[in-house]
């Protein structure tokens, strides 16, 4: 009996667990389930307003958001800003693409030259007819007058031509694209679908100024011969300019070398507090900087830093630091140039293009021992607030530091580093390959990093 009546209470005992398990279970399922119920009437309410619908600020915000992308988009591919004054009418620019058989002077800049200092050709503003002939190699890449009816569809990446009505060149002018942006070589080497924010590493920008015949504005500016301009601006070399050339006159570093500095992404950049290789400002700010002073448009440019003498005499006894031009054909564009800027993500490596295992094993080390992310903060790679630091804490000289503000190097950020491995690392492109980087950083951090550890660490730089 005693052991029949242990038995069963066993059994209950079995029973009311079993039921207390379920119960349970139940009760889980329908927490989790109302909260997952709650978090999407959330979602849809923060989406759609508790109506369901968006409300009418929310409305606004939207259409606001898509005017601005469009907008923007279009001034960072097509917007000159003016500077035709600049590109055209003074350093007569488009003379020398014409060629002397067109009007202009020289040999000309057919196809073939225009893609071998790396401008870019946009497939998608080629009419069907014309992409039939080129397929069937019936259009004449070494002629002049190819470039000419290019421009004419606004085809080469950030070269604007203006044409009179006899239909030959009047002026040239530049926009963002020039060097934010190429192309996926989808139809051919240098020619296919824009990649805007991309850095144009082919582009050799010295090498197009130089083609100009009037040299002399940049050269009164810099207060040297025209001679002297050009070589300058031969010694940059592809994927590089020197944006502070026109602020301080230093067109060589210490050691002979060249000043410039290569052409970065302009993808990735949201949530990043400063920009440029030395952390000038804002993207907006250098946006406003660039089009009034590089690109020579007409717009209203203010920065009193630029009045440092001391450092910056060029830009001090020009009048840099205070531009005001009327009518200003910049300053209404830079609201959705930046927005258009921020938008636009860096984008994700190729499936293949790297090892997946090892990348993720490259993660740990780079998050670790590596201590690379203390500066590189996942997931923008770059410090969260004030992302500089000094030349020392790099392990560097100070040249390039020196020619800025705040005299230090901003934490790059590294998302899409596999988009712009050509031309090398760091400002100046100084380290070659990704190994030579990591090689650096161990020495100089002494991290101790183990052969396998660095193969690692590259997998995974290649997959950001
Ligand atoms: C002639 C080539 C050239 C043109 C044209 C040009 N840029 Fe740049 N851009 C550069 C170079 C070089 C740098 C790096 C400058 C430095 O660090 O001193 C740079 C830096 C930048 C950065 C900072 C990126 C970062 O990593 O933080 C942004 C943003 C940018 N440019 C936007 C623009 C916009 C917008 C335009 C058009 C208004 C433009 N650029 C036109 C060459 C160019
Ligand atoms: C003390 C902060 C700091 C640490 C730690 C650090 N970096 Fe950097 N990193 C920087 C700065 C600043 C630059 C920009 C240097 C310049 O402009 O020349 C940079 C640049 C780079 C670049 C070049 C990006 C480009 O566009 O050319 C790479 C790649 C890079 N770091 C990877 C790493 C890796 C990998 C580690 C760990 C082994 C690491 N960094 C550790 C601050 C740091």
């Amino acid at each position: 009996m005693e052991s029949d009546d242990q038995g069963r209470s066993v059994f209950v005992e079995r029973l009311a667990k079993i039921a207390l398990a379920l119960f349970v279970a139940a009760v889980v399922v329908v927490f989790v389930s109302a909260r997952s119920q709650a978090r999407r009437a959330d979602d849809e309410g923060q989406q759609r307003g508790n109506s369901g619908k968006l409300t009418e600020a929310e409305q606004q915000t939207e259409a606001n958001a898509e005017r601005m992308l469009a907008e923007g988009k279009q001034t960072f591919r097509f917007d000159t800003f003016g500077d035709e004054v600049f590109w055209g009418d003074a350093l007569q620019l488009h003379r020398a693409i014409e060629g002397a058989a067109l009007g202009g002077v020289g040999p000309g800049v057919s196809p073939n030259t225009a893609l071998a200092v790396g401008l870019k050709v946009d497939s998608d503003a080629l009419p069907q007819q014309l992409i039939a002939r080129l397929k069937q190699g019936r259009v004449n890449l070494d002629d002049p007058a190819t470039t000419l009816a290019l421009l004419r569809l606004n085809a080469v990446l950030g070269v604007k031509g203006t044409f009179n009505s006899t239909g030959s060149l009047q002026a040239v002018g530049i926009t963002c694209a020039l060097c934010h942006s190429t192309v996926d070589n989808s139809f051919a080497p240098g020619i296919g679908h824009r990649l805007d924010g991309w850095a144009n590493r082919d582009l050799n920008v010295g090498a197009i100024i130089a083609l100009a015949p009037n040299l002399q504005p940049i050269a009164d500016v810099l207060g040297v011969d025209q001679a002297t301009v050009r070589t300058v601006l031969q010694s940059w070399g592809p994927g590089k300019f020197d944006a502070e050339l026109i602020l301080d006159g230093k067109a060589f570093r210490p050691d002979g070398k060249s000043a410039a500095t290569l052409l970065p992404p302009a993808f990735g950049l949201v949530g990043v507090n400063l920009h440029t290789w030395t952390g000038w400002g804002s993207v907006t700010h250098w946006n406003a900087f660039v089009a009034n002073l590089e690109m020579h448009g007409q717009g209203t440019f203010y920065d009193p830093r630029f009045n440092d003498a001391a450092k910056f005499p060029i830009a001090a006894r020009e009048g840099f630091g205070n531009v005001r031009s009327n009518p200003d054909l910049i300053t209404a564009k830079l609201p959705a140039l930046h927005f258009y800027q921020l938008a636009i993500p860096a984008p994700t490596p190729p499936a293949g293009s790297f090892d997946a295992a090892a990348a993720a094993r490259g993660a740990v080390v780079f998050n670790t021992q590596a201590k690379c992310s203390t500066c590189h903060v996942p997931p923008i790679f770059t410090e969260p607030g004030w992302n500089m630091h000094t030349p020392a804490e790099v392990g560097i000289d100070d040249f390039q530091a020196k020619r800025s503000p705040d005299e230090r190097y901003r934490t790059s950020p590294l998302k899409g580093l596999w988009t712009h491995q050509k031309g090398g690392f760091y400002h100046d492109g100084r380290f070659a390959t990704l190994r030579d980087v990591i090689e650096h950083y161990n020495t100089f951090l002494g991290t101790g990093l183990s052969e396998q550890q660095k193969l690692d660490l590259i997998e995974y730089l290649k997959s950001l």
